[in-house]
């Protein structure tokens, strides 16, 4: 492990565009559900006070993905040196802290029990309360946290419930009505692959290397949306759910009729095209689900897009289109609260706190926990 290498510091006090009110409390928050180990202290105006991420995609890429017991032991020998450098970095003691949180699933379930372990520790060795966060409302919650324009300008203030979400991760890609805290009904979801899949399955086959969604938007930036035809499957469809096997399929097929190696050219246009049918899914999909009688009936004010693909600048574009022609508004994570990191658990564990959803007896961590069993 080359700590100093893969560490990456994020005091971001200054973003915090809270209020300040009534009484401060602060939480510690860890995450450890993948390949990032990642600590955060933040406070109930939303500033972070610190935010230290050590990710270990150095150490998986080699394997063109994440290797879960290697993912599992970086986690071992980084969480004490997180945890410790994110208390140092915000000047504090765990005296000062008020709520221990950490990701208690659903993920890679090596890593969670580190971080989850490493929690209830520091909880029970201090007394202070504990909340077990779930890692998807971890995503879900960012946004309320801080919140981004799609050009990435800070919008003032979290968002509200109840809210409209689209929830793209590596590992999940659901619409989700967001009533509160705990409060999740599910409106469309993944038949097969997540986005986030689709994203790296296609850049492992261009040999681009992982993870694949930040080098794929960056390629697509300057190719030709127009040149590969994809499929978008369901889209001729009634219904919220999606479908992105297809889409991979159409990749291989394509691409075991082009010999490599792929020129620059070929790769930034077969991105753009590959891109381009993700971003139609994503956005019929949701057109829908602004017309489902339910979604219709809360009255969400915003559309919100989170989770490590959010970061796309592609779908950020098209949703905040997409909410303006439905007379909502569009708020992101800012991009370094859409991957994976300790931020929007420490958040999720402050909210739960507020709404008295600590720990009151021991909790076996989770590798699958829908988010619609909270
Ligand atoms: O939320 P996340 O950090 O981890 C999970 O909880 O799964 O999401 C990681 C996923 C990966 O599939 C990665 O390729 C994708 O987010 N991703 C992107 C972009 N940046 C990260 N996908 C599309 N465009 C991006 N710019
Ligand atoms: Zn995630």
């Amino acid at each position: 492990m080359n700590t100093e290498e893969n560490i990456i510091k994020m005091d971001m006090g200054a973003l915090g565009g809270g209020n300040a009110s009534g009484e401060q409390i602060l939480c510690l928050g860890i995450e450890s559900s993948c390949d990032e180990t990642s600590a955060a202290i933040v406070d109930s105006d939303r500033n972070i006070l610190a935010h230290i991420i050590y990710s270990q995609i150095p150490e998986h890429q080699k394997y063109g993905g994440v290797v879960p017991e290697l993912a599992a032991r970086a986690h071992i020998l980084a969480i004490d040196e997180v945890v410790r450098r994110t208390l140092a970095t915000a000047g504090k003691t765990m005296n000062d802290i008020d709520v221990v949180a950490a990701t208690a699933g659903p993920g890679l379930i090596g890593g969670v029990l580190i971080g989850w372990m490493a929690a209830t520790g520091i909880a029970q060795a201090t007394g202070k309360p504990l909340v077990a966060v779930n890692h998807l409302e971890g995503h879900a919650l960012a946004p309320r946290l801080h919140a981004a324009s799609a050009a990435g300008a800070s919008l003032k203030n979290g968002v509200e419930f109840p809210y409209l979400l689209m929830l793209a991760s590596g590992g999940h890609c659901q619409i989700l009505l967001v009533r509160g805290v705990g409060r999740y009904e599910l409106i469309g979801q993944t038949l097969d692959d997540s986005a986030g899949e689709a994203f790296d399955k296609v850049a492992k086959m261009l040999g681009l290397g992982y993870p694949g969604g930040p080098v794929v938007d960056a390629r697509a930036a300057n190719g030709n949306a127009a040149r590969f035809k994809f499929p978008r499957p369901l889209c001729d469809k009634p219904g919220c759910d999606f479908s992105f096997s297809g889409i991979k399929t159409a990749a291989r097929t394509m691409l075991d009729r082009e010999p490599a190696p792929y020129s620059d050219g070929f790769i930034n246009d077969f991105c753009a095209s590959f891109q381009a049918s993700v971003v139609d899914c994503i956005t019929n999909r949701l057109a829908n689900a602004m017309d489902d009688a339910r979604v219709r009936a809360a009255m969400p004010k915003t559309l919100v897009v989170a989770g490590g693909v959010a970061k796309n600048s592609a779908i950020r574009a098209a949703l905040e289109r997409l909410a303006a022609e439905h007379g909502m508004l569009f708020a992101a994570p800012p991009m370094n609260l859409c991957t994976d990191n300790g931020a929007m658990i420490a958040w999720a564990g402050l909210e739960n706190y507020r709404a008295g959803r600590v720990v009151d007896a021991p909790v076996a961590p989770r590798p699958r926990w829908p988010l619609t069993e909270l």
